[in-house]
């Protein structure tokens, strides 16, 4: 109705060229369109931690109601969000942290959790003996920070694996590909390769299957993507043997944005759950997440219907209302 008050809500990513972070815009967008009176302001740093501080007092700048952020790193943004949130204007942490408590909600996985469920997996993988390699992500960005303490925490349990190298891979598929390039000899004793996602992995993969590496070293990563060609499908070829489900929280953030505008009750940390996907059950994942896309892409299909029945209907309105009173 158009009494109601409309919103400026600001989103700020520190990229948005991956398909994990198109995905995440994607369940935004689905659960705005239940909040017609809500604008987003969405800007996109494109991995450039300078660029998303431009960005974000651009966006504060702009008559904001509040604010969503996935900071590219976190110490870099401390202050820029504290200054925000002191202004008054509500801030809501997705997916990466800044090294501060001023903020209104933090909605995200459990990065340390998730690292160790990795961790558990090679364990069991290698039984308890082998050298493994880390393919980190962005080292000043939170997930990656927790991913790698949670994994290595767990891993002592294993005294027999040894983390033979530590790569980075700054969460690009490309970058970790040129890593490995330069020294794929390097892998030769390396028994596995955990990446801090399924980009990595996959790509890591590719070099080592073009140098003949495959037949003695395993991959897993993290995310687990449906769709064609990210994780999920990745772990149904086999070329990754786990991945482990990293929610967006898109759909989150919007629900909570609504409840703060509103003056709602809502939760300060939002942490989703995550689960292994291996062999044993990407069958049953697969399905269920490949019939979730294709009913998504109906009730798309169907909106932009109504849609235009919509516009249809108000031109034929209009039309009458000229022919009677013209
Ligand atoms: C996407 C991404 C994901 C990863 C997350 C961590 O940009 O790299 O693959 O899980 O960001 O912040």
């Amino acid at each position: 109705s158009g009494s109601e008050r409309v919103y400026r809500i600001g989103f700020s990513q520190c990229t948005g060229g991956d398909e994990w972070r198109k995905t995440l815009l994607h369940d935004m967008k689905r659960e705005l369109a239940f909040h017609p009176n809500y604008t987003l302001l969405y800007e996109d740093a494109a991995n450039n931690t300078a660029r998303q501080i431009r960005q974000v007092e651009a966006l504060a700048n702009q008559n904001i109601d509040l604010l969503i952020i996935s900071p590219n790193e976190s110490a870099p943004f401390t202050k820029v969000v504290e200054a925000i949130f002191r202004k008054g204007i509500p801030v809501i942490l997705l997916d990466r942290k800044v090294n501060s408590e001023l903020y209104n909600a933090y909605i995200g996985g459990d990065n340390v959790e998730i690292g160790r469920m990795a961790a558990e997996f090679v364990g069991k993988y290698l039984n308890g003996k082998g050298n493994v390699s880390e393919i980190w992500g962005l080292r000043s960005s939170s997930p990656a920070q927790e991913r790698h303490k949670g994994f290595r925490e767990e891993l002592k349990k294993y005294p027999g694996i040894q983390v033979t190298s530590e790569i980075d891979g700054k969460w690009e598929r490309d970058t970790a590909r040129n890593v490995l390039n330069t020294s794929p000899d390097k892998f030769k004793n390396t028994n596995l390769i955990f990446a801090h996602n399924d980009v990595m992995a996959i790509g890591a993969y590719e070099v080592a299957k073009r140098n003949g590496l495959t037949d003695k070293l395993e991959f897993i990563g993290i995310d687990a993507l449906p769709g064609p060609s990210a994780g999920m499908q990745a772990v149904a070829d086999g070329t990754l043997k786990a991945s482990f489900l990293y929610p967006t929280g898109g759909e989150e953030a919007i629900e909570t944005a609504a409840r703060i505008l509103e003056g709602k009750a809502f939760k300060r940390e939002q942490i989703l759950t995550s689960i292994q996907v291996d062999a044993k059950n990407i069958r049953g994942l697969k399905a269920q997440s490949d019939k979730l896309l294709s009913q998504q892409a109906d009730i798309e299909k169907q909106s932009q219907i109504i849609e235009q029945l919509t516009q249809t209907y108000s031109f034929q309105q209009n039309t009458l209302y000229v022919t009677l009173f013209s």
